[in-house]
C-alpha cells in the first residue's frame, strides 16, 4: 500500500466521544515541526523517558513523517499546545505463513498523559484506529506493548513470542557446521547502507517480522543524536558466504564485568541471518569470542537453532520469554485467505467479536496446496469439517501459526463443536517456522 493512509480523514464517531468529554481528536501536521515535535515530547513524557533533545526531535520529524500521527488535546489544560494523548499508525506487510506478506495496520506511541488517564481516551483512539483500518481495507492490525492486559478487550492477542537468551561460553562449545564464509568488521555507516538489503531477504522467512523503518537504522546503530550521545562500542560485522555474497550481519557491544578487567559480557543488538550458513558463522563468531563469558541475546525467537550447535544444551538459558507482537483480525477473509496452511481440510469458524469488525460463521476451505478460501457459512457444517467458536482474539492468537488450538481449547478460551477440531485446526494452522519478530514498533 502506498501511503495514502495519510490523509484518511479523523474517525468521526471517536471525535464525537471525545467532544462530549471537552477533548479534541485531531490530526498531527508533521509537516509542521512545532506541532509535531510537542506531540513527540508527549509521546516521550507518556513513556516515561526524558525530554528529547531538539536534533533528537529534528531526526524524528524527518524519519517519521510517514506514520499517521493522532492526538488528543485538552483546550483548557495550561498548555493547551501539548496532546494529553498520543497514538501513530501505519500500513506496513506482515510476515504470514507460506513465505508471504499481508498488509497490517501498526498502532505505534499509544499514551495517555497521567492527568488525563481512565477517563476512555485510551479506547477512543483504538477504536479510531480499527475503524480506520477497516475503511482503509488493511485486514489485520497489529501491535507490540508495554503492558499485556491493555489489548486483549480490543480484539487483540500475542501471536508471537520472543526470548531473551544467555550462553555461558564457558561451557558453550560450537558443535555446528564449520561455515565457509568469512566475517568481516564493517562500520556503521557501511550497515546502514548494506543492512536493509540483507533484512530484506531474511523477512518473508518468519512469521510475525515486518520491514523495520528507516529511522529504526539510525537508532539501532546510533546514529540519532548527537556525536556526543553515539555509542563507542557498538560493533558490526558482516559474514559473507564462500562466493562473496553478503548473507549476514550481527551488531553488538563488549561490555567490562565489573571487578574483572578480562571478563566481559557481549551484548547482541541485531543479528540478522539469511542462511543457515550465515546463521552458523554469525552464531559461531559470537559464542567463540575470546575473553568473554557469556553473550547476552535479547529478543530472539523461542527456539534457537543455536541451542542445538553447541556441545551443552543447558549453557544456553532463556532468561526471559513473553508476548511481543499482539495482532488482531479486521477482516477475517482477506486475512485468513492471505496465508497458506500445513494441510488441507474444512473448517467452520463462529467468531465473536464484541466490536463488531470480524464477527461471523466462515468456511475455511483449505486446498491440497495450502491456498484456502474463506466464505460467509450460515448453512451446516460439510461433512467432516472441524467446527469451534472463539472469539476474534483467539483467532487473532492462531493466526501466524504460533500458537497452539489445542492448548486454547484447554484453557477454555475456544469450544470445539466437534471433537479434535483443535487438533484439526493445529494440523493447518501450525507453522513450521516458529513466529518471530525482530524489533520493538
Ligand atoms: C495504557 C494507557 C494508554 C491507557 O490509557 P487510558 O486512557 O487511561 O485508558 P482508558 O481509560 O481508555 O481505558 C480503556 C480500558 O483499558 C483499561 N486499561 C487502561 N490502562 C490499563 C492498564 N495499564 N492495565 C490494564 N487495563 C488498563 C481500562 O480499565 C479500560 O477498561 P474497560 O474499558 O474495559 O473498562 C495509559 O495508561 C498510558 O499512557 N500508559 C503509559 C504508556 C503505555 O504503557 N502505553 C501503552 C503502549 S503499548
Amino acid at each position: 500500500m502506498s501511503n495514502d493512509y495519510l490523509r484518511a480523514p479523523i474517525d468521526p464517531n471517536s471525535a464525537q466521544s471525545l467532544e462530549a468529554g471537552g477533548l479534541r481528536l485531531d490530526l498531527v501536521d508533521t509537516a509542521d515541526a512545532e506541532q509535531f515535535g510537542s506531540w513527540l515530547q508527549a509521546e516521550a513524557r507518556g513513556f516515561h523517558d526524558g525530554a528529547a533533545s531538539d536534533e533528537t526531535i529534528a531526526g524524528q520529524v524527518a524519519g517519521l513523517a510517514y506514520r499517521r500521527t493522532t492526538g488528543v488535546w485538552d483546550d483548557t489544560a495550561a498548555d493547551a499546545a501539548s496532546p494529553v494523548a498520543t497514538v501513530s499508525s501505519w500500513s506496513t506487510p506482515v510476515t504470514v505463513p507460506g513465505e508471504r506478506a499481508i498488509d497490517a495496520w501498526a498502532v505505534s506511541a499509544v499514551t495517555v498523559a497521567p492527568t488525563h488517564r481512565r477517563r476512555g481516551i485510551a479506547r477512543a483512539m483504538l477504536e479510531a484506529e480499527l475503524r480506520t483500518a477497516r475503511s482503509l481495507g488493511v485486514p489485520l492490525a497489529m501491535l507490540t506493548v508495554s503492558e499485556a492486559t491493555i489489548y486483549g478487550r480490543f480484539g487483540f492477542a500475542p501471536a508471537v513470542m520472543a526470548a531473551d537468551w544467555k550462553i555461558d561460553t564457558r561451557r558453550a562449545h560450537w558443535t555446528g557446521p564449520t561455515p565457509d564464509g568469512r566475517l568481516n568488521f564493517i562500520t556503521v555507516e557501511q550497515l546502514k547502507e548494506q543492512g536493509p538489503a540483507i533484512v530484506e531477504k531474511v523477512r518473508l522467512q518468519s512469521p510475525g517480522e515486518i520491514e523495520p523503518w528507516p529511522l529504526f537504522w539510525d537508532r539501532a546503530l546510533g546514529l540519532t543524536g548527537s556525536e556526543a550521545e553515539r555509542p563507542k562500542n557498538l560493533r558490526v560485522v558482516r559474514y559473507d558466504d564462500a562466493a562473496g555474497e553478503p548473507q549476514g550481519f550481527a551488531t553488538y557491544v563488549v561490555n567490562e564485568v565489573a571487578g574483572d578487567v578480562f571478563g566481559h559480557s557481549l551484548e547482541v543488538r541485531i543479528v540478522s541471518t539469511a542462511t543457515d550458513d550465515a546463521y552458523a558463522g554469525i552464531w559461531r563468531y559470537l559464542i567463540e569470542m575470546d575473553l568473554v563469558g557469556d553473550v547476552i541475546a535479547p529478543l530472539r525467537a523461542v527456539d534457537e537453532a543455536f541451542a542445538w550447535q553447541i556441545s551443552d544444551f543447558r549453557a544456553a538459558t532463556k532468561t526471559r520469554q513473553r508476548d511481543h507482537l499482539w495482532t488482531r483480525i479486521i477482516d477475517v477473509k482477506a486475512a485468513l485467505e492471505a496465508r497458506r496452511y500445513s494441510a488441507h481440510g474444512s473448517i467452520v469458524l463462529e467468531v465473536s467479536d464484541a466490536l463488531g469488525f470480524a464477527e461471523g460463521r466462515f468456511l475455511l476451505s483449505i486446498a491440497d496446496d495450502g491456498t484456502a478460501r474463506v466464505r460467509d457459512w450460515p448453512g451446516a457444517a460439510p461433512d467432516n469439517a472441524a467446527i469451534v467458536a472463539l472469539g476474534v482474539s483467539e483467532l487473532s492468537a492462531l493466526y501466524l501459526g504460533g500458537v497452539s488450538a489445542a492448548t486454547l481449547a484447554r484453557a477454555g478460551r475456544i469450544t470445539e463443536l466437534h471433537a479434535g477440531s483443535a487438533s484439526a485446526i493445529d494440523a493447518s494452522f501450525r507453522s513450521p517456522i516458529t513466529p518471530w519478530l525482530s524489533i520493538w514498533f
